[in-house]
């Protein structure tokens, strides 16, 4: 059983699980989350990483790993909750120059590495803590938040397997909350580039002025995360206000290739590179989508 901290008797805690906390936006999630004490903080990722915060639980675990997950997901003891907020910080991006999946065994025009690390990882998690919602005699609740790109809207063909994967998870966190309006809310925030590893490592040559850094996202999205009302679904783009990104930039499609396929190029010589510093002020747009209705509609029950 997991241990729990801080437990003031009269007031009901909340429990916040965050996945892909050893990447640089689950682990700025971690580090503000652990600062409120109504919150017990347990992290999940494949392996240990430096963090500054403090009084959390680490569950070292592969999402992927459908038994494990659930064997996990039991041993949490979620009497002592009122809430459980679930942030899901995982999901592989892929650039597909030529539109298609590079690998696409089930030939679902979805990439299976993109789909299983954006979508399987959810799944894996929200069947077990849905279920034991369903079943605790308490009725805890339950908030559910998922990463987007402020591009998802425009269904790109150069990442469609990214952008799938993101409506398919914005349909099962909707269709949940359809199902379930007086226990279940969520969000998707949407974002624009972060200053993550795996950004640096596929565009080395962008310039990043203007990119989001993990504790931005973090501190903008935490009042939504803290205030928002069960039974609702809206969005929220997360961004700044880069002159990078005209009027019209998401419909130029030989545009946008251009642009990337500079950032990506392989720079042979470092001191010319012309990163900057992240700068800039956040700026969040929060709306009401109704998301596509094609992802899978969960029936626990
Ligand atoms: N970076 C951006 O510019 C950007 C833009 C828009 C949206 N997003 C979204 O924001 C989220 C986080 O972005 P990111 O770039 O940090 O994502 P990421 O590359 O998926 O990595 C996040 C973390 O996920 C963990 N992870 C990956 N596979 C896992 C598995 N099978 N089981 C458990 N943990 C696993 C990794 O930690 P371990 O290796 O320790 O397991 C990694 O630290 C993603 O949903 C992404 O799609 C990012």
């Amino acid at each position: 059983m997991l241990p729990c901290y801080n437990h003031n008797m009269h007031e009901p805690k909340k429990l916040v699980l965050v996945t892909g906390a050893s990447g640089a936006i689950g682990r700025d999630y971690l580090e503000e989350f652990s600062e409120l004490p109504e919150f017990d903080c347990v992290a999940i990722a494949r392996r240990e990483f430096e963090t500054s915060a403090d009084n959390f639980t680490f569950l070292e675990l592969d999402l992927l790993d459908e038994a494990k997950v659930n064997e996990s997901i039991q041993t949490i003891d979620f009497s002592v909750y009122s809430e459980v907020v679930f942030i899901h910080s995982v999901g592989m991006f892929k650039y597909e120059p030529n539109g298609e999946p590079s690998i696409d065994n089930d030939e679902d025009g979805i990439d299976d590495e993109v789909y299983k690390t954006n979508i399987e990882t959810f799944v894996n998690i929200i069947k077990p803590l849905y279920k034991r919602m369903l079943q605790s005699e308490e009725g805890f609740k339950l908030s559910l938040y998922g990463m987007g790109s402020v591009s998802d809207k425009h269904q790109i063909k150069y990442w469609q397997s990214y952008t799938k994967s993101k409506n398919i998870l914005r349909s099962i966190i909707y269709n949940l909350i359809q199902e379930n309006p007086e226990q279940v809310k969520g969000m998707m925030f949407n974002v624009s580039t972060v200053d993550t590893e795996k950004e640096n490592e596929l565009r080395p040559n962008a310039e990043k002025t203007y990119w989001l850094s993990g504790k931005e996202i973090a501190v903008a999205t935490l009042p939504f995360i803290i205030k928002g009302k069960f039974g609702e679904w809206k969005e929220l783009d997360i961004f700044k206000n880069s002159p990078l990104f005209e009027d019209g930039y998401y419909e130029n499609l030989s545009e946008i290739r251009k642009r990337w396929e500079q950032q990506m190029k392989q720079n042979e010589n470092p001191g010319e590179n012309i990163f900057e510093e992240i700068d800039g002020e956040v700026a969040t747009r929060l709306f009401e989508a109704k998301p596509p209705l094609d992802g899978p509609f969960f029936k626990f029950r």
